[in-house]
Parts: structure tokens; C-alpha cells; sequence
């Protein structure tokens, strides 16, 4: 059935809509990871409620907080200051002292949020265990050009056995932003460290930082939806650089992702509901940093003719798709897009443009046989509407006969001929009788 029954209540239809999203997530990893300006939040409570709901969906939760603004709130009541050197905190004894302080309050604050369950709260009947330990093998960052950077550590490796019995437990794993050293010595360590420390160290699903501000956005101040780590490397060498924590989130990403994370989350924290939106909605509220793609989408070219051929032929055979021979491809191999593999052409869609109605067509979308199911075919829409959204195309349309339900669950709502463009309209094929479909392009979207 699909999921787009008309007759749903907006509740069912939005439900139903996540469903895909709670099969693939369950039994997942995922590493969240909070500066400490969650916990001075009144709305921490709302943050804690949807990680219990993620916890209660069958994720496997590990919980990194840092402790910026508590440390310099304490040390700023005993008359003193951290700090930095290029963005590197310095933490003497009395940093030290308050590091830890703020450590064992967050812990506490988190597990008594953790424990509640009250009748009329979003955690009724919910009481998680919370696993906190010393996770951390730490050691020191030691003499850097002449400066002592004391209790200021780094991750030497994570007790990954330890931490993996807890969430086997069912336990959320709670982690301070504190490693110990096996000569007995406490770090302070930066938050961003330890969580990329933690997903590599047990292979998570996903590493997800919970930024503070607006997150990654370009020059137009627009989210930016998808990162390659180069794409990181790049910013972070950029004038302006980013904000310091926003750069230790950044390094971090990239680092993790050239560790074998497939997917790094950067999700503005305070925008509520930002985390589930990004977890279960086609529509993501951040940005995702991956590594090099395995397949990279690029322009066609005339020697991608052959393998486009190929794709499409045994489908206008079956008469899934208009026949369009090689010399009518030829004269419109601009408007197609590919992935390919070892020479051949894995994937392929078009977009034709309307600009004066700023609608667009998407044409010929096809994922090789060999390769469906496999997320191709949403990886190339998401790019295609990218695309139209680029041109400036404020809707999409496809004309379809046998895919209308994989579009329909993309967001493409059934239409009238009428809804086309006069031009494509005359050309519209009555005999062939294919449905339309309208898509309307809102905000950035990329999958979770
Ligand atoms: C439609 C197509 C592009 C999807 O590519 P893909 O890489 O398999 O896509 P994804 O992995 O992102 O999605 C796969 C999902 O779509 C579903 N799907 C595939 N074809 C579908 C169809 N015709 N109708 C409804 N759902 C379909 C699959 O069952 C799968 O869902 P599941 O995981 O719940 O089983 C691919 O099946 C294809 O090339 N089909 C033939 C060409 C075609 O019909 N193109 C549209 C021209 S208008």
C-alpha cells in the first residue's frame, strides 16, 4: 500500500511517512554530541525528551557533552579565566577543578532528565538507564611550541568494550568531555574529540554534532545540505574561518568520515525539533558531511550516449519510457546527469526547464538494474531538484505511466494536464496516457 493514502488523517499520512525512517534507524549507532550551552537551556528538557524517543525507537545512543560555558562560569566566580592558545584551552589546576564540577553536575542534571516519568510528560512510562564511565583513555597535549598546555588532553582510545556492554545493556552512554590516563591523571578533553573518538571507535551508524547558530551556511546564509569532507577542508582554510566550535565540529566530521563514518550530521540545536526532523523526514534541517561519493553525478557527455542507450532501450521497449533515439539524445545530452561505474553509466536523469513558469521536467530517471534499491534513485533526485532549484524552477514535474508510487513517495502530488507548460502540453502524447506529477521545490532537502 502506498503511503500517500488521501484519505489519511495528516497524522496517519505524517506518521507513515517516518516508517521508513524507524526500520533503517533501529539497531543503528548513532553518537549525539552537545557543547554545554544544551545544558543551560530551559529547553533542555525537550532536547532530552526526543533523544528518550530515540532511544525508544531501538537506537543505540551515545551522549557526548561539553562543558564550555559551566567551566568559565565557575572559574569566573573564583576571579580567574581559561585560556586559549589558537583556540586551545589551557587548563591549569583550578580549570581543572572546575572541569570536573561541571562534568558530575551535567552528569546528574542528564540522568535525573533521563529518569523522569511523568504521567503527563513526553516521558510517561519511560525510565532510561544512563551508563557513564571512564570511556576515555586520554593523554596529554603536553609542550606545544613553548606553551604548557597542562590537564588539556587528547583521546589515546576508547574502552570500545566497555562502552558496547552498555548499549547492549540497553543503557544510554553518557560522555564528559574527560579521559583518564592510565598514570591516573584527568583530562579535559574537547567534546567534538571524544564523540569522533567514540564513532570510529565503535563503528557508528552516525556521528551527529548539535551545533550551536545557524550551522554550516553559504554565502546566502542558506543550509548547506551536503558536505564533502574536501568541501570541510575547504571552509576551514577559508576566510572567514568558522567559529571556533563550529571548526572543532567541522574538523571532527572530516575526520571521522575519512575514518569510515558514512554519514556526519550538523544540526542547528537550538532550532526545536531539528534532531527528528534530520533523523525522519526525507526534508533534513542540516547539513550531512560524507566522504568522496561512490559514484559521483556529473554532466553527461557524448561519450556517455552509448551507456544512457543501454539504460533506456529495454525500458522504452517494456514501454516504461518514450523512445528517444540517439541522434534526439545527442541534442539534449546537456540536460542529462550520470553516475558511472567501471565505464558504465549506473544512472541518468534529465531536467528540462520552463523558466518563464519556473517549472522544470525531470525526464528519464533509471537506476541500472544491478543497482537498485540502493538509495541511487533518491540520491538523484535529491540532485536533480537541487539542479532545478539552481535554475531557479519553483516546481518539477514528471510524466510517468508504471513509477507513479516511487515519485508519489517523494513528494510529487498528482496533477492535470493543464498543470504543464503550453509547450509541453502540445506535445503531450494522449494515446500514451501518462500521468502527471507535480512536485513543489521547497527549502533544501536531502535524505537522513
Ligand atoms: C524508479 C527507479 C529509478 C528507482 O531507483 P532505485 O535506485 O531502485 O531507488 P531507491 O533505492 O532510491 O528506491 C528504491 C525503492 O523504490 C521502490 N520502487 C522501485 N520502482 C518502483 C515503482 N515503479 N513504483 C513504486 N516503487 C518503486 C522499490 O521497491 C524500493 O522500495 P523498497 O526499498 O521499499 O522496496 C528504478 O527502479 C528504475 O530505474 N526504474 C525503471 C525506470 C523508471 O521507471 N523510471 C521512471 C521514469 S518516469
Amino acid at each position: 500500500m502506498s503511503a500517500n493514502n488521501n484519505n489519511a488523517t495528516p497524522f496517519a499520512h505524517w506518521f507513515r511517512q517516518c516508517t521508513p525512517y524507524i526500520h533503517a534507524h533501529r539497531g543503528h549507532t548513532f553518537v549525539i554530541v552537545f557543547g554545554g550551552e544544551a545544558l543551560d537551556d530551559p529547553d533542555l528538557p525537550t532536547l532530552v525528551h526526543d533523544i528518550a524517543l530515540l532511544h525508544g525507537l531501538g537506537i543505540r545512543l551515545v551522549l557526548v557533552h561539553g562543558a564550555r560555558p559551566q567551566i568559565e562560569r565557575r572559574l569566573a566566580e573564583r576571579g580567574a579565566e581559561l585560556h586559549y592558545v589558537g583556540g586551545v584551552r589551557i587548563t591549569d589546576d583550578a580549570a581543572l577543578s572546575c572541569v570536573k564540577e561541571a562534568a558530575g553536575s551535567a552528569r546528574v542534571e542528564l540522568e535525573a532528565l533521563l529518569s523522569m516519568g511523568l504521567a503527563n510528560s513526553p516521558m510517561a512510562g519511560v525510565r532510561i538507564p544512563v551508563a557513564s564511565g571512564n570511556f576515555v583513555i586520554a593523554r596529554p597535549i603536553g609542550v606545544l611550541n613553548g606553551v604548557d598546555y597542562q590537564h588539556t588532553g587528547k583521546v589515546r582510545r576508547i574502552d570500545r568494550e566497555a562502552l558496547r556492554a552498555s548499549l547492549d545493556a540497553g543503557a544510554v552512554a553518557l560522555m564528559p568531555p574527560i579521559g583518564y590516563s592510565p598514570t591516573g591523571e584527568v583530562f579535559n578533553l574537547a567534546a567534538a574529540d571524544v564523540a569522533r573518538a567514540a564513532a570510529v571507535a565503535l563503528a557508528a551508524d552516525k556521528l551527529i554534532f548539535l551545533v550551536e547558530g545557524n550551522g554550516v551556511t553559504d554565502a546566502e546564509g542558506r543550509a548547506a545540505s551536503n558536505l564533502l569532507a574536501s568541501d570541510v577542508d575547504a571552509l576551514l582554510a577559508g576566510d572567514p574561518e568558522p567559529p571556533e566550535e563550529l571548526a572543532q565540529a567541522l574538523r571532527a566530521s572530516a575526520d571521522a568520515c575519512r575514518s569510515g563514518i558514512r554519514r556526519v550530521h550538523l544540526i542547528p540545536r537550538a532550532q526545536d525539533g531539528a534532531l527528528l526532523q534530520e533523523l525522519f523526514t526525507r526534508d533534513g534541517a542540516g547539513t550531512l558531511v560524507s566522504d568522496r561519493p561512490f559514484e559521483e553525478l556529473r554532466p553527461a557527455r557524448i561519450d556517455d550516449i552509448p551507456g544512457i542507450r543501454a539504460l533506456l532501450e529495454p525500458l522504452e521497449r517494456a514501454g516504461v519510457l518514450v523512445p528517444r533515439p540517439r541522434e534526439d539524445l545527442e541534442e539534449v545530452i546537456d540536460r542529462f546527469r550520470v553516475t558511472e561505474r567501471d565505464g558504465t553509466v549506473v544512472s541518468c536523469a534529465a531536467l528540462f526547464c520552463w523558466p518563464e513558469a519556473q517549472i522544470g521536467e525531470l525526464a528519464c530517471v533509471v537506476v541500472h538494474p544491478d543497482y537498485r534499491t540502493r538509495g541511487r534513485g533518491d540520491r538523484l533526485l535529491t540532485h536533480m531538484e537541487a539542479l532545478a532549484r539552481e535554475r531557479g524552477l519553483t516546481h518539477l514535474f514528471v510524466l510517468t505511466t508504471q513509477t507513479a508510487h516511487w515519485f508519489r513517495e517523494r513528494g510529487f502530488e498528482p496533477a492535470g494536464v493543464d498543470a504543464l507548460p503550453p509547450a509541453r502540453q502540445a506535445a503531450y502524447n494522449a494515446r500514451r496516457n501518462s500521468k502527471v506529477y507535480v512536485k513543489a521545490l521547497g527549502e533544501d532537502a536531502q535524505p537522513a
